[in-house]
């Protein structure tokens, strides 16, 4: 609030009514993360101003915070419409975006906006590490898996050793943030050893569909092709 922030946005849950009512009065918009129709409807309930609703393509964790981790992997397709005749607040769509063809589909479906994390991963101006955009411009679509094996909650990313190497005590792991902490080590020794095999490799299903470009170049295609299927 000091800073202005003019929008916060918030995952794993809804804020308390507290902080909710303080933005708020600040003019600040906030908006929720939802993966079912359940967890928008309690986002628009408790005062979000937008709720951004993640499919099960997204890469990375996902914010469910009602619906069980089986319960809550809804297809993109199947997820927005639901979404969208159930919440009257504006509906952000997000998993596996990559194009233009992504944000139409999106918005036929009701969404007012896109949510996109992978597609700018691999831009040449994101900071993540060159092993991790390298594994992603070289995946398919069938390379990414859900795993707590990382951090303790299921999050997706591409199959690695370490994923492999722990599938068989997956249930036995700590939750979120105790396995997060624990993998620390070995996730930054992997890193700094350009060894894919032990770092959390995070990414949404259509790995086909990145490129290594600009931002500038990301967002002028897509209002290229938007405009093309408009
Ligand atoms: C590296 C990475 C980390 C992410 N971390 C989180 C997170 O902590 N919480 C969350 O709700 N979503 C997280 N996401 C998911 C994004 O919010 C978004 O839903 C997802 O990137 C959309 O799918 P896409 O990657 O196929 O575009 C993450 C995504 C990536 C790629």
């Amino acid at each position: 609030m000091e800073e202005n922030v003019p929008i916060c946005s918030f995952t794993f849950g809804i804020p308390s009514k507290e902080v909710i009512a303080e933005l708020k009065q600040a003019n600040i918009i906030q908006m929720g993360t939802a993966t079912t129709v359940r967890e928008a409807v309690e986002n628009e309930l408790a005062g979000m101003d937008i709720v951004v609703v993640q499919g099960s393509e997204a890469g990375g964790h996902r914010g469910n915070f009602i619906d069980g981790n089986q319960e809550s992997l809804v297809g993109l397709m199947s997820l927005i419409p639901q979404v969208v005749d159930n919440v009257s607040i504006p509906v952000i769509s997000a998993g596996g975006i990559m194009d233009g063809r992504g944000l139409m589909a999106s918005i036929c479906l009701g969404a007012k906006g896109v949510q996109m994390g992978t597609a700018f991963l691999t831009c040449l101006e994101s900071g993540a590490h060159k092993v991790h955009k390298e594994a992603i411009l070289n995946a398919n679509e069938d390379h990414t898996v859900l795993t707590r094996s990382f951090s303790g909650k299921w999050a997706r990313g591409i199959k690695n050793k370490f994923i492999l190497e722990m599938q068989k005590n997956e249930k036995l792991l700590p939750d979120f943030p105790v396995q997060n902490t624990l993998t620390q080590d070995i996730r930054k020794s992997s890193a700094t050893q350009n060894n894919q095999e032990f770092m959390s490799l995070w990414s949404g299903q259509s790995p086909r569909l990145a490129k290594n470009q600009t931002v500038e170049s990301l967002i002028k295609s897509i209002i290229g092709e938007a405009q093309k299927l408009n």
